[in-house]
């Protein structure tokens, strides 16, 4: 696994995590990020089972886990979220927070570990970096694509993290920036265009986003907006129509195969 420092001043740090040669091809290609901050780290999306010992090992590179003072999940799906009893055993002081919506769910990760989540209310919330000086705030992406979903704001490095929400599907020795902005809306469009359920929760988070202003954009798939990028990507998003997958020409043609079929037996 391969991890680059993406802002370093003031005593604050981020750093990505991802682009794992070794791992299975049958799992998708994640970025986990660390912030730290006066010695004190905030894990962000920590990622799936499958990929813990590497990100386990590429995190302790650059700092030791007993100070990861808490874990932020921007929504319950396994990528983000099944490695969660792992971490808690490892760091039994970690404040873990996600949607209260998803707390209940995210515990069947439990795996004999009782998993202490702070659920974190729709209207979202500070959060503490340990006992730094360093704030970081829960902005609402809920429906973008989960129902109840976070992307996470850091106003001293002025760095979003946005979830799935920017995911593209890369190529493993695809560059941790985007290079040319539309040749990258070829690897983001059908993800997008299939996970996200509702063009007024996207458009409502590019307002919001918008008002935040950050400088970068780091996805936890795919590679991160900087620059002119973050607008292009902004106006990309704000013109996307999702949700209406379903009824596609594909679906219709599945259907007729598929039914029939069925209708036969
Ligand atoms: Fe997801
Ligand atoms: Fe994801």
């Amino acid at each position: 696994m391969k991890s680059e420092v993406i802002f370093d001043g003031d005593n604050h740090k981020w750093i990505i995590l991802g682009r794992d040669p070794e791992k299975s091809e049958q799992v998708i290609d994640t970025n986990e990020y660390i912030i730290v901050s006066d010695g004190q780290a905030c894990l962000l999306d920590p990622g799936g089972i499958e990929i813990f010992p590497q990100v386990l090992t590429e995190i302790t590179r650059h700092i030791s886990t007993d100070n990861i003072a808490c874990i932020i999940s921007s929504h319950q799906d396994p990528d983000i979220s099944s490695s969660l009893a792992m971490w808690t055993d490892l760091c039994p002081n970690v404040k873990v927070y996600c949607s209260w919506i998803w707390t209940g769910f995210i515990a069947h990760f439990g795996m004999g570990t009782k998993l202490s989540l702070i659920g974190v209310p729709d209207e979202g919330m500070e959060v503490p970096i340990g006992n730094s000086r360093s704030n970081v705030y829960l902005v609402p992406a809920h429906y973008c694509h989960s129902s109840g979903n976070f992307s996470v704001y850091d106003p001293k490095s002025e760095i979003l993290f946005s979830g799935d929400i920017g995911a593209a599907l890369i190529p493993p020795d695809y560059p941790m920036y985007v290079d040319d902005f539309d040749r990258h809306i070829k690897l983001m469009e059908k993800f997008h265009l299939r996970w996200m359920p509702s063009t007024t929760a996207l458009k409502n988070w590019v307002r919001r986003i918008r008002l935040i202003n950050p400088k970068m954009i780091c996805p936890q798939h795919g590679a991160i907006f900087r620059g002119e990028n973050v607008n292009k990507f902004l106006d990309w998003l704000d013109r996307l129509d999702v949700g209406k997958w379903d009824m596609g020409a594909e679906v219709t043609d599945l259907n007729k195969t598929v039914w029939m079929k069925w209708k036969k037996r």
